[in-house]
């Protein structure tokens, strides 16, 4: 069985729900307290033991490219002024074992393409796709569990979870048998259907492990809904000829394309912030909220 050691990240969409924050910056450098986004998914990645990130941007995107280089001046600054503290949080951004590849995507014609842009750098092998919108906090990262269950199933995995029926226009919804408690085999899968044409309320969030037998699937692909060219089609054509699983994660996830998820994981990870946390969950309690609960 080969091991995942590439992550895809599609970072080349427009960021329209957050404008005017990201007229000049891309989405996915909104921060959590005080990390962006796209850091919390190369972690999760980095956590499961992925090494190669391969960034599919766009313009207005050259942001997230500084972000994870080396930033020379700064470190100059800080090991002259002796803030080694802050020298290190700079430096463990990328650790040494980590590369970096930047593939641009020159029109954003969905999600579906922006994968597809990926093949040459993935070429045979099974890898990730992590969408940074997505914020997941597991006590296990929800790659690494992802990554232990290709190791066990060898064949392509959603990451999945329960959703309100009313929200299947969001989602790529798919339909299942059972298989083991969290772990179902998908028969059918369909991008953001009306609550009466959803085969289910099982939505799949954004994490991936997909087989290389996509980008064949991915070739074929016309756009569908939305205009785009969308990766739930092509997952659909991949389940006539493979097994796709659909996992439901142990974790809890925000939703941070929108701004109530947003608001929602910056309360949460506010709260467990090891530096101000225990501040901002005195401020809030004083003022009638409480700590958000774990799930
Ligand atoms: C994308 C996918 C969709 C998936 C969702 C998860 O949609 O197309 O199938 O359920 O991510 O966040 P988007 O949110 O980019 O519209």
């Amino acid at each position: 069985m080969q091991k995942i050691t590439k992550a895809v990240f599609p970072v080349a969409g427009l960021g329209t729900r957050f404008l005017p924050a990201t007229k000049a910056s891309p989405k996915e450098m909104i921060s959590i307290v005080d990390k962006p986004l796209i850091q919390y998914a190369v972690e999760e990645a980095i956590a499961a033991g992925i090494q190669e990130m391969i960034f599919i941007t766009g313009r207005n995107k050259r942001a997230i490219e500084d972000h994870f280089d080396k930033a020379y001046e700064m470190e100059a600054e800080l090991e002259a002024r002796g803030k080694s503290e802050t020298l290190e949080v700079l430096r463990s951004i990328v650790p040494k074992n980590i590369s970096c590849i930047y593939i641009r995507q020159p029109e954003a014609l969905g999600l579906g393409h922006a994968v597809l842009c990926a093949r040459p750098v993935v070429g045979d092998q099974p890898f990730a796709v992590l969408l940074a919108d997505d914020l997941i906090e597991g006590i296990n990262p929800v790659m690494q569990q992802m990554t232990r269950l290709y190791e066990q199933q060898g064949c392509s995995i959603l990451g999945v979870q329960n959703i309100k029926p009313e929200e299947t226009i969001h989602y790529g919804i798919v339909k299942c048998e059972a298989k083991e408690k969290k772990l179902h085999s998908v028969t059918r899968i369909v991008e953001k259907p009306r609550p009466e044409n959803a085969p289910s309320t099982l939505g799949v969030v954004g994490r991936y492990i997909l087989t290389s037998k996509i980008f064949e699937h991915l070739e074929q692909t016309k756009s569908g809904a939305g205009g785009e060219i969308q990766l739930t089609d092509a997952i659909a054509s991949l389940l006539q000829e493979e097994q796709v699983l659909a996992y439901e994660f142990t974790g809890t996830r925000y939703d941070c394309g929108t701004k109530l998820g947003y608001l929602m994981a910056t309360i949460a990870l506010g709260c467990k912030h090891p530096e101000v946390g225990k501040d901002f969950v005195d401020y809030l309690n004083a003022r009638g909220y409480h700590e958000p609960s774990d799930h």
